[in-house]
């Protein structure tokens, strides 16, 4: 059968071919610990279901408009007033499925085969693979050895004539870092300058620790939506912890917004109209509901940084934001695939290898499970991989002794 180059090309993604490693595991019995998780395991706020039940048992479920239904672009224009102190059009909106097909929208309105697309590692896993899709090239720039921050003078030397793009994700998947202030102030006035988009990745804005701030790129400039570089992503997937419902939305100039639109209209049409009053229900529900959640996610958090603080050979940089950290376990071993392989098959703990992210050595860890599921997880790496930690454990109801140490 043949496979055009491009779909060979593609890789799957990481993540989910972790979860379904996990899946199969679970489905013979053994007790895997998932620290691979992109997802919280709180319920979808009252309002969200509400507003979903009260669609369904209208009856009238039917195509809508393409770019949102106008209930929930209100509520997005909402939130960005609120959050980013910007006036927005319902023309500078479009919902989709989710915030991957936003940004996968962008990407196909705004590269042209051989163009490139600037992204920082530790990047997000889809961004490359998205790019190569839309026949782009993603061109990484690599954080400071021992940080998460790239030089902005790294960024600027990778930016020529064919760069039409950069894209951040603050605070970042997979390193839970915020960028400085002045980074960010930095990167909008060259995007600006030089006329190139300024892709701002914000779906786990809300979901920051230790009372920081993190400011959007819209604060770095004077100018409107419309006549701005800046591209916001964002949806309620992170902040409500609401994946299965599929909403993301993309706010940027008008032009951009309508291509979108028409790419969007000759794929999947609307998002599904019961997500959206799901989402609508969320955004203009009680802000406790991301509060809440924010809450367990912070308190995940310092358990996680608790139980690694003892693990001999593993160096860890205290998220700021996220339900990610990126310890280096480069006293470990080089080589995060055969590690993670190695975790799966010895701990029965997933665990996601740093190589995805383009940080060789690093390991992903999720904190948005359980705190059981975090503190007996890292124990269990602690088993398979520090020899100062006991030698024996219980993994489910079954000992095992560690005699490769
Ligand atoms: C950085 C980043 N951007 C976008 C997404 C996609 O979010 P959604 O579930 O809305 O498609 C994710 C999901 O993991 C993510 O981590």
């Amino acid at each position: 059968m043949r496979i055009s180059r491009l779909a060979r090309s593609i890789d799957p993604s990481p993540t989910l071919k972790l979860n379904d490693a996990a899946r199969m595991l679970r489905a013979r019995g053994e007790p895997v610990i998932h620290l691979g998780i992109g997802e919280p395991k709180n319920k979808a706020p009252i309002a969200a279901i509400l507003g979903a039940a009260a669609k369904l048992s209208e009856g009238n479920i039917k195509y809508a408009p393409t770019d949102g239904i106008p209930a929930l672009k209100k509520a997005i224009i909402r939130y960005t007033e609120e959050n980013y102190a910007r006036e927005v059009k319902p023309e500078n909106v479009i919902v989709s499925n989710g915030a991957k097909q936003s940004i996968f929208n962008i990407l196909y309105s705004i590269v042209d085969p051989k163009d490139e697309v600037i992204i920082l590692a530790p990047y997000w896993v889809s961004y490359p693979q998205m790019i190569k899709m839309v026949r782009g090239v993603p061109i990484v720039v690599h954080p400071e050895e021992g940080t998460f921050y790239p030089r902005i003078e790294d960024i600027k030397q990778a930016a020529g004539s064919s760069t039409r793009a950069i894209i951040v994700n603050n605070p970042n998947n997979p390193s839970g870092a915020v960028y400085a202030e002045s980074f960010i102030a930095e990167l909008v006035d060259f995007c600006e300058t030089k006329g190139i988009y300024l892709i701002m990745d914000d779906i786990y804005q809300k979901l920051i620790f230790d009372g920081i701030i993190v400011r959007p790129g819209y604060d770095f400039t004077s100018k409107e939506v419309e006549n701005s570089h800046i591209i916001v992503i964002n949806g309620v997937s992170k902040m409500f912890g609401m994946t299965g419902i599929r909403i993301g939305w993309v706010i940027a100039n008008q032009e951009l917004v309508e291509r979108m639109k028409s790419i969007q209209g000759q794929t999947t049409s609307c998002p599904s109209v019961v997500s959206q009053a799901a989402a609508e229900g969320a955004l203009t529900g009680p802000k406790s509901a991301i509060e809440s959640l924010r809450l367990t996610i912070e308190n995940n958090c310092n358990v996680m940084l608790q139980e690694l603080g003892s693990f001999k050979g593993v160096k860890v940089t205290p998220p700021q934001g996220t339900f990610y950290c990126l310890p280096d376990f480069r006293g470990h071993s080089s080589d995060s695939v055969k590690l993670a392989e190695f975790l799966l098959e010895k701990a029965l703990v997933v665990t996601v290898p740093g190589k995805a992210f383009g940080m060789e050595g690093y390991l992903r860890l999720s904190f948005a499970g359980s705190v059981k599921d975090v503190i007996e997880g890292v124990e269990r790496l602690k088993w398979a991989l520090d020899s100062t930690s006991p030698r024996e454990i219980y993994i489910g109801n079954q000992k095992r002794v560690r005699d490769w140490l």
